[in-house]
């Protein structure tokens, strides 16, 4: 028997959908169309691009790019660099947050010389977000830089109960600072790694059962779940001696966390502030009229490569048993998923609320 729920439609601050530069992983259609199936009206695209998002021009040309070819709503994330803080001022109320690069992962914007990033916590507009790469004990130097500038932090993909434990101090201690966590993270773990191979390869790395435990046991200071989407082709992941690190999620990650719902191990109450609610009032995400989806709560499936949006055609979590899947996606009136079909284009670049 189907059980019909209504949900507001998910938002996903952190996809990289790889356009421009490396659309032989992805690009605005074949991403918001993964966005839209995985039952995400509004996503957020990272900028470490091979045409990385670090200048006015680049921001300007994204925008361009995506506009009347995106089926779910797309906003942008700026890219921190040690020489650019001087566009701060012009690009910030066209982008959600500046994302700094604080470890070694995908893309050129590894920034770790301090200097360089006082210069950025300093100049970054007041209020709004700075989102960090900042593993293990990174973090702290995040941490303290949020502190010592006054700044608005949103901590990516932590992973390890170190971080959490960090996150939860902070929090404690009065500091403005939410953080996020990937399905990944939640429900792989370095055991896997040895099945998945390269496909179970991103930054962070899937971390030990106990690290992993560590976030569900601090699920209450989780502020949201982002997918972290990040496509790479199976050809590059397959490349000998050459790590490629990444994993898509945007259409794996709601039916991965409905089945957590029916096994009790989250509400829907929770879920619905975890992807939707949080997200928004975080990053001041305009309200999308009339937008909603519609998920069966009893459906069960196995996850199957061939029937995904995403270019790259492959995910970490091939052949789970899942309940909960996505039947209908409604984004401003308009139905834009319905029987396993995308229909649009109807999405819209997007810009923050301005409050
Ligand atoms: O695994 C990752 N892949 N981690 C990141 O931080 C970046 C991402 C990508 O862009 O491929
Ligand atoms: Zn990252
Ligand atoms: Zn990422």
């Amino acid at each position: 028997m189907p059980k019909i729920l209504t949900l507001p439609g998910l938002i996903d601050v952190h996809t990289h959908l790889r356009e421009p530069g490396a659309t032989q992983k992805e690009d605005f259609e074949s991403g918001t169309k993964a966005a839209i199936a995985g039952g995400y009206t509004a996503i957020l695209d990272m900028p470490n691009n091979p045409i990385p998002t670090i200048s006015e021009e680049a921001l300007k040309q994204k925008i361009k790019l995506a506009t009347g070819r995106i089926y779910s709503d797309l906003g942008f994330h700026f890219g921190a660099t040690p020489a650019n803080y001087p566009v701060f001022e012009k690009i910030k109320d066209k982008v959600f947050g500046l994302k700094v690069y604080m470890n070694y992962t995908t893309g050129d914007l590894l920034m770790e010389d301090m200097n360089a990033l006082e210069e950025v916590f300093s100049k970054w507009p007041k209020g709004k977000v700075i989102m960090v790469h900042a593993e293990g004990e990174t973090l702290k130097k995040a941490v303290n830089l949020a502190k010592k500038y006054h700044q608005r932090l949103h901590v990516c993909h932590i992973s390890l109960k170190k971080e959490i434990e960090a996150v939860k101090q902070a929090k404690k201690e009065g500091l403005d600072i939410s953080c996020e966590v990937s399905c990944h993270h939640l429900f792989l773990n370095s055991d896997d790694v040895k099945r998945l191979g390269p496909f179970g390869c991103m930054r962070p790395p899937l971390s030990s059962k106990e690290d992993q435990q560590a976030l569900w046991d601090n699920l209450d200071y989780i502020d949201m779940i982002a997918s972290d989407h990040a496509p790479h082709t199976r050809q590059e992941k397959e490349t000998p001696g050459k790590i490629v690190n990444g994993v898509p999620g945007l259409e794996t990650s709601l039916p991965i966390l409905l089945t957590a719902v029916a096994e009790g191990k989250l509400t829907i109450d929770r879920l619905i502030q975890l992807t939707n609610k949080n997200p928004r009032r975080i990053f001041k995400i305009p309200e999308q009229a009339d937008t909603e989806i519609e998920v069966d709560l009893n459906e069960q499936y196995t996850i199957n490569h061939k029937q995904l949006f995403t270019k790259c055609k492959w995910t970490p979590f091939e052949g789970m048993e899942v309940q909960g899947k996505v039947k209908k996606v409604v984004l401003r009136g308009k139905t834009v998923f319905d029987q396993g079909r995308v229909i649009g284009p109807y999405g819209q670049v997007i810009f923050p609320e301005m409050v």
